[in-house]
């Protein structure tokens, strides 16, 4: 399940998951230090391990506790690599206990800041000195084992770092991987470049050099094809095929009519024809076809049914025109791909409701190519930077599939999906005036079709009302609502009923997730 090495993945880490909320974190921050790394769960088993080769491994956090009988246990196989480890929290439990150290329960559970001090010099933790950093534990190690040195502490851990410098072995009871840990990056990168002795070859240029040569390999003289959202995904594998294949790529880009204002002008200039780009892209307008079969429909479940399964008619009957495509490519990106693993291994793990729109049925029998298996989503922004994209399709918001579909509550219509794409305009153009868009994760207008009276000049108006919508997330799986300044709100809010006929009033979602979830459908 772990890719082949090649060039730039081959000074490569293992991270051994043993569940933690922060274990993607630690492999951004490998990343980040230039170093390919990739997850596998704790009991991927000794040949996968083997076989993956590491110059180094870390051992994450985790919810269990390793003084209940049937914790999870570090593989022996780890140990028989003989490169550097180092471990987190649990990590570092584990460690303790399977070199003959003692791991106590505490009474109380330390979480937040933490003042650590460090005793004595390493090369982890650079000379002696005092840092604040995020602590999330309840368990400590209480004797360290044969072999380790005292390195941290801090008021409630006694041995808040250990090492065994002799086999590059060391441990931290704090999570370096959370922003707030002071020095985390540093920790990181001297793991990393130091002491598991990687070069920095994972950059965005060479991760778009590798994958360009790759899939022309892999394709040869065959041709290609992409359904283009306009999001940064599809947008990035289409900104690589392109250079790969030129025009063996044909792209299919749907106007749904569900769309955000200019979408479709956006992607036609990002994707136009030039020397640099030579790309075909076909752009279906199908708004009547859509908006008719939604018609009538008024249950969220059921528009996302009717747009599913529309766009994959249109792309099915645009990909019919076509000849001698043997390949279907693919945005997906590797927090699903670690998603699929936790699974196969049978990992509890919380599963996405949401789909791309875009599952393809099994009669069109096309190969897969997807270049961004092993990306993070800020990787591939940087991958789509590096490529040339606009940095504002680059940095877009999430857009869902059903697009403005699920934001309009209950039936759609024409004419209120037109009033929306006005009223988020504005909403995303003050957000961006006013320096907030990158501020917030994800920030929308909803359309309530819901009547209210207003007054505007001298004559009463009697109007659906626009919900604005902003939230702070990492994740997307929980969330809390941006607290925009009044001010700032206001601002947008008159704009909207002053420039938007069919508004009578706006009002401000401070509703977070859970209870709620980001979109209103
Ligand atoms: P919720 O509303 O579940 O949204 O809190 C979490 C994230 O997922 C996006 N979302 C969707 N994306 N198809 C998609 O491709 C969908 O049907 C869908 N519904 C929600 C949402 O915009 C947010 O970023």
């Amino acid at each position: 399940m772990s890719s082949k090495p090649n060039a730039i993945q081959s000074q490569r880490l293992l991270i051994i998951d043993f569940g933690s909320q922060y274990t993607q974190l630690i492999a951004r921050r490998v990343r980040e230090a230039g170093v390919y790394c990739e997850i596998l769960p704790f009991d991927v088993g000794p040949d996968v391990i083997r076989d993956f080769a590491p110059r180094g491994v870390i051992l994450s956090g985790g919810p269990e506790s390793v003084t209940e009988g049937r914790s999870p246990r570090i593989d022996e196989a780890v140990f028989e690599l003989g490169v550097p480890l180092l471990g987190i929290c649990y990590g570092m439990h584990a460690l303790a206990t399977q070199f003959g150290g003692e791991v106590v329960s505490s009474s109380a559970r330390e979480f937040g800041h933490a003042d650590v001090t460090t005793v004595m010099p390493s090369k982890l933790l650079g000379e002696p000195t005092q840092r604040s950093v995020w602590m999330s534990h309840g368990d400590k190690v209480a004797t360290l084992p044969q072999g380790f040195e005292l390195l941290a502490q801090t008021a409630n851990a006694p041995i808040a770092a250990m090492m065994d410098q002799s086999r590059d072995i060391y441990a931290v009871q704090f999570h370096p991987e959370v922003t707030h840990s002071e020095g985390g990056r540093e920790l990181y990168q001297e793991f990393a470049r130091t002491i598991c002795g990687c070069e920095p070859l994972w950059t965005p240029e060479n991760i778009a050099e590798q994958a360009i040569v790759s899939m022309r390999e892999q394709v040869g003289d065959s041709h290609v094809l992409l359904g283009l959202s306009g999001g940064v995904d599809s947008s990035v594998v289409a900104a690589l095929l392109a250079r790969a294949i030129g025009d063996q790529l044909t792209c299919v880009f749907v106007d749904n009519g569900l769309l955000r204002k200019n979408e479709r002008d956006q992607v036609e200039a990002a994707f136009a024809p030039s020397k640099a780009l030579n790309l075909n892209l076909i752009v279906v307008d199908a708004a009547d076809e859509f908006l008719g079969k939604l018609s009538g429909e008024s249950d969220p479940e059921g528009k996302r049914k009717i747009i599913g399964n529309t766009f994959i008619e249109v792309f099915e009957r645009e990909s019919n025109k076509l000849e001698g495509i043997e390949w279907l490519a693919q945005g997906t990106i590797y927090p699903d791909v670690i998603e699929s693993a936790a699974s196969k291994y049978g990992k509890a793990h919380v599963i996405k409701s949401h789909h791309n729109v875009g599952g393809l049925p099994d009669r069109m029998k096309l190969k897969l190519l997807e270049p961004l298996r092993e990306l993070f989503k800020d990787e591939v922004r940087e991958v789509g930077v590096a490529l040339g994209l606009p940095a504002e399709l680059v940095y877009r918001h999430p857009f869902p599939g059903p697009g403005l579909g699920v934001r309009i509550l209950g039936e759609i219509h024409q004419s209120y999906a037109e009033v929306l794409r006005e009223a988020d305009a504005i909403f995303i153009e003050e957000l961006r005036a006013a320096d907030l868009y990158d501020a917030v994760s994800q920030a929308f207008a909803v359309y309530l079709p819901v009547k209210s009276v207003g007054v505007v000049g001298d004559a009463r108006r009697y109007e659906h009302v626009i919900a604005l919508r902003a939230v702070a997330t990492t994740d997307f799986m929980t969330a809390t609502w941006a607290e925009l300044p009044y001010a700032f709100i206001g601002k947008v809010s008159n704009r909207i009923i002053n420039e938007i006929e069919g508004v009578s009033r706006v009002v401000y979602d401070v509703s977070s997730k859970p209870p709620a979830t980001i979109e209103w459908e």
